[in-house]
C-alpha cells in the first residue's frame, strides 16, 4: 500500500504537489491528469528524486521520505522514467545487471532473474543488443524490465505508453496486466492513454495543479464531470 499524506513539493514558486493525500490500495492503480498536473513529481517524490517540502509518504507502512533513493530501490520500489534512461553503450542485459548490482543481489541468481524479466517483457532475443541499436519500443520494454528484476514490491510506471503505435500499445497492455500476477508487485501507472488506464487499472486517481480532484473505481472516475472538464476536455483541446 502507498500512503501519501499532505505531500507538498515546490519548484521555486511552482507548487507541483499541493498537500496531496492519497491512499493507494489496489494492485494496479492509474494516475492521470493534464500536462503539468504533478504526476511525474509524485513518482519522483516516492522514489526519492525530488525533495519534499512537507508531508509524508510510506509504502507498506515504511516511511519513505527519510530514505535515500537507493535504499528505496533496495526495499523493492522500482520506477520507470517518462524519458527513457537507456545508455547507448550498455546491452539490454547490462541495464538489468546494473539494477541488480545496485541492490547487492546474489550473483548466482542474477542471470536467472535477468532472463526471467527479459523473457516476460518479450525482449529476451535482444538481450545482447546495445542501447543505441534498440528501437523505441524495445527501449520502453527495457525500462520496464529494469523494474521487474530484483523482487519489486511497488512499481511506478511513468507514461510507459508515450509515443507507441497501436500494436505496441496492445503488447504493452498485456505486459502491464501480467506484472502483478507474475511478480506480485503493486503498480502505479501514469499514462495519458485513457484506454490503457481503463483496461488495466481497477482504481484511478486524478491530479490537477498538484491536487487530487478525483479518486475511485476507474470507470466511475473517467465518467466524472469534474475529471472530464479538467482532464479530458483539455486533452481534447490539446489534441486539436
Ligand atoms: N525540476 C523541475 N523544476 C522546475 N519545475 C518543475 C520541475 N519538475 C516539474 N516542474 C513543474 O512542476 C509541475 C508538475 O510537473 P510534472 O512533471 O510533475 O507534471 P506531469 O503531470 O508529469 O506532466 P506531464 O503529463 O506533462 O508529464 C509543472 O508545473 C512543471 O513545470
Ligand atoms: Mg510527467
Amino acid at each position: 500500500m502507498i500512503d501519501v499524506k499532505n505531500l507538498t513539493v515546490r519548484f521555486g514558486g511552482v507548487v507541483a504537489l499541493n498537500q496531496l493525500t492519497l491512499k493507494i490500495t489496489d494492485d494496479v492503480v492509474g494516475l492521470i491528469g493534464p500536462n503539468g498536473a504533478g504526476k511525474t513529481t509524485l513518482t519522483n517524490a516516492l522514489s526519492g528524486f525530488v525533495t519534499v517540502a512537507s508531508g509524508s509518504a510510506s509504502v507498506n507502512g515504511l516511511n519513505l521520505i527519510d530514505m535515500a533513493p537507493h535504499q528505496r530501490s533496495r526495499w523493492g520500489l522500482a520506477r520507470s522514467f517518462q524519458k527513457v534512461q537507456i545508455v547507448s553503450d550498455l546491452t539490454v542485459e547490462d541495464h538489468l545487471a546494473t539494477v541488480l548490482d545496485a541492490k547487492g543481489a546474489n550473483r548466482s541468481l542474477r542471470d536467472k532473474a535477468i532472463v526471467r524479466a527479459l523473457d516476460y517483457a518479450g525482449i529476451l532475443s535482444v538481450r545482447r543488443v546495445r542501447g543505441v541499436d534498440l528501437n523505441p519500443f524495445q527501449r520502453r520494454l527495457t525500462e520496464i524490465a529494469k523494474c521487474l528484476v530484483g523482487a519489486p514490491r511497488v512499481i511506478l510506471l511513468d507514461e510507459p505508453g508515450g509515443g507507441l503505435s497501436e500494436t505496441e500499445m496492445k503488447e504493452l497492455r498485456k505486459v502491464i496486466l501480467g506484472i502483478h500476477p507474475e511478480f506480485g508487485a503493486q503498480i502505479l501507472l501514469v499514462d495519458h492513454d485513457v484506454e490503457l488506464i481503463r483496461d488495466v487499472c481497477t482504481s484511478t486517481a486524478v491530479l490537477d495543479f498538484g491536487k487530487l480532484i478525483a479518486y475511485g473505481p476507474t470507470a466511475e472516475v473517467l465518467e466524472d464531470e469534474v475529471v472530464k472538464a479538467a482532464y479530458l476536455g483539455r486533452m481534447g483541446a490539446a489534441n486539436d
